[in-house]
Order: structure tokens, then C-alpha cells, then sequence
């Protein structure tokens, strides 16, 4: 197949183009380097079978016939999807669009990235695909929630009007290499903090809880999802339930650190709990996580050390820079 994945040099998106590039396929990447990085699809550079194209998928564009459309691009984390809040409501709107436009021009399936967000700050637990969701739609937050929300009704829209062969994923937290390192999310700080014998920042009193599903794990998810005639919504993440103050011990255990733990307040709309229920890709994609949580972050442990020194190293070239 020939296969367009939309933020393919983001952090999960390059690692289904690696999948799918396993899997003999054709791969078109569309990303406009908003929160990707070229760092995350360098090793592809002399694979015959993948192009990069530098587009922004809020603009109309056409990569030619495909057979498989992966609308992966958005801003993910918090700290991206705050700074970027216009263009996260047009990548959800815009974006889906678009890419809903290009499967049903060349009679392609279609996947959209959606989101554990949609669930807000839920009312229910562990949260199962049929609930609705607890969204603030004028909260910070919205941004990046009600763009999801809505790119998943368009999915449907064209699945309904045009007969486009579609599929809903809805990711919770997920984590591995090539996460940003800079993000704001829980592994992300955690790790950069610990390595770097910095304290580890918990907000609130760190008992909230999390799921965290390791990206190999993540993409065979996807994949699986990706072959199946499922069209309502999946969740695909990890259900194993941690506080946050559990993760940070963990981390400090993983990477032998004696960094201490500080408390700051929570910021507004964080969710309480988050953990899914997988039911539904166990029993009709036969999927489940395989990847603990402590071996998932002694996985991504070399990554995080190379992340940090490069940052450092890029660091210290500005700082020379400037002296000169
Ligand atoms: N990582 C997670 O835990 C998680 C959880 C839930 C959902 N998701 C979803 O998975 C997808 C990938 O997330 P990620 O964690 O890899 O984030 P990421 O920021 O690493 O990747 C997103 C990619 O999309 C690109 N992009 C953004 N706007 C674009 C535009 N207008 N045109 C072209 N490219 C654009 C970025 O440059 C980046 O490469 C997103 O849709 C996200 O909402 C991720």
C-alpha cells in the first residue's frame, strides 16, 4: 500500500511510519515541523520507500493516490497545544478536513489520532469508548479537547454522507523515545528532572492518577485497529493504574536518582483520573499492553540521556554564540 501519515515526524507518528515501512509499505509523511522534528525520521532518509513532505496539513494539499490515510498531525501535549491553540482548532477542523478529503478523492481508509482528552475530566471510571466525556468547552484545555471532538464527528460525517472507510483511535498517554523532551508531560519531566539531579515537580498532592502505554505497544495497537472494521471509537492504552507520586518514585528508581520531590499547585482542568478501558481492543482486535511501566522507562532511558545532551550542547552554542 501506499500510505499518508499526517504528523509523521512526531513522536508517535514516526514510530508508525517505522511500522508501517516494516510492513513493506509505501510512506508519505506530511508534517509541517510545528512540534515534530526531523531528529525523528532521520534514519529514514535513505529508505527508498518514504518520502517526507513539509506541508501544513491546515492548507489544501494533494501527496497523489493512497491507499491509507493516518491523520496523526496535531499538537499533543499541553505545553505545545496551549502555545499553539489556534492552530490546534484548525488541525482538528482544517486538517481533518483535508485529510478526510484526500481518502475520499482516492476511495482510501482513513484513521484519525484522536484522544483520551475527549473524556475530559471524567465523571466515570475507568472510561469505556461509550461515554460521552466532561469537557470545559471554554477552559484552556479546549483547544486541543473540543478539536478532537470535532474531528471525530467529521470522521463519522464522512463515514455517514460520503462512504469513507474510517476509523477512530483514541490514544491515552503514551510514552517511549522520541517523546519531546521539553513537552510537559509526566514521563517527559520526570526523566529529564531525575537524570538531571533536579528536583521532580508534582503538582497538586501527586494523587492523581495516570495510565502510561509505552509506544511499541501504542503502534500495535494501531495497527491492529488500522486492519480491522471497527469504525466506532477504541481505546488503546494502557490500563495499569499509577498516582502520580507512584511514577515519580519509579523513575527515580529506573534512573538511580536521588533528585527530590516538589510540590506546585495543579493547573486548572487537569484531570483527576485517567485509565481506559480495553476491553474493546481486547476482545475485537485480541490487543493488549505487554510493556510495563518500569521497563518501558528503562527503554527509553537512552534516549532521554541523548535528548538531554543535545539540548545541553545546544545550549551551550547559543550561550558561546552570544559571548562572541
Ligand atoms: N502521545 C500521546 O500520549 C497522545 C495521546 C493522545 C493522543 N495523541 C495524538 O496522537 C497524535 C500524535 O501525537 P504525538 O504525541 O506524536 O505529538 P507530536 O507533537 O510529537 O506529533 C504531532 C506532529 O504533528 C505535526 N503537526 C502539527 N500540526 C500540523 C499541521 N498543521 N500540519 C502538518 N503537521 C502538523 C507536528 O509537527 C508533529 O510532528 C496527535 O494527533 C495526538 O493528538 C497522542
Amino acid at each position: 500500500m501506499r500510505v499518508l501519515v499526517t504528523g509523521g515526524a512526531g513522536f508517535v507518528g514516526s514510530h508508525l511510519c517505522d511500522a508501517l515501512l516494516a510492513e513493506n509499505h509505501q510512506v508519505v509523511c506530511v508534517d509541517n515541523l510545528l512540534t515534530g522534528s526531523l531528529r525523528n525520521i532521520a534514519h529514514l532518509k535513505n529508505e527508498p520507500r518514504f518520502e517526507f513532505v513539509q506541508q501544513d496539513v491546515n492548507q489544501p494539499y494533494d501527496v497523489g493516490p493512497v491507499d491509507y490515510v493516518f491523520h496523526f498531525a496535531s499538537p499533543a501535549s499541553p505545553v505545545d497545544y496551549m502555545e499553539h491553540g489556534i492552530e490546534t482548532l484548525k488541525v482538528g477542523s482544517l486538517g481533518s478536513f483535508h485529510s478526510l478529503d484526500l481518502a475520499k478523492k482516492y476511495g482510501a481508509k482513513y484513521m484519525l489520532a484522536s484522544t483520551s482528552e475527549c473524556y475530559g475530566d471524567p465523571l466515570e471510571h475507568p472510561q469505556k469508548e461509550t461515554y460521552w466525556g466532561n469537557v470545559n468547552t471554554i477552559g484552556p484545555r479546549s483547544v486541543y479537547d473540543e478539536s478532537k471532538r470535532f474531528a471525530e464527528a467529521a470522521t463519522m460525517a464522512y463515514r455517514r454522507y460520503h462512504k469513507v472507510d474510517t476509523r477512530i483511535l483514541r490514544i491515552f498517554n503514551t510514552y517511549g523515545p522520541r517523546l519531546q523532551l521539553n513537552d510537559g508531560r509526566v514521563i517527559s519531566n520526570f526523566m529529564k528532572q531525575a537524570l538531571r539531579g533536579e528536583p521532580l515537580t508534582v503538582y497538586g498532592d501527586g494523587k492523581q492518577t495516570r495510565s502510561f502505554c509505552y509506544v511499541s505497544d501504542e503502534v500495535e495497537g494501531i495497527l491492529r485497529l488500522s486492519r480491522s472494521d471497527i469504525h466506532d471509537p477504541v481505546n488503546i492504552g494502557n490500563p495499569v493504574e499509577f498516582t502520580i507520586l507512584e511514577c515519580a518514585h519509579l523513575v527515580l528508581k529506573v534512573t538511580a536518582s536521588r533528585s527530590p520531590i516538589t510540590y506546585e499547585p495543579l493547573p486548572q482542568d487537569d484531570p483527576k483520573q485517567r485509565r481506559p478501558d480495553i476491553s474493546k481492543a481486547r476482545e475485537l482486535l485480541g490487543w493488549e499492553p505487554k510493556i510495563n511501566l518500569e521497563t518501558g522507562l528503562k527503554l527509553s532511558m537512552e534516549y532521554f540521556q541523548q535528548a538531554i545532551e543535545i539540548q545541553d550542547a545546544a545550549k551551550a552554542g547559543r550561550q558561546q554564540t552570544v559571548a562572541v
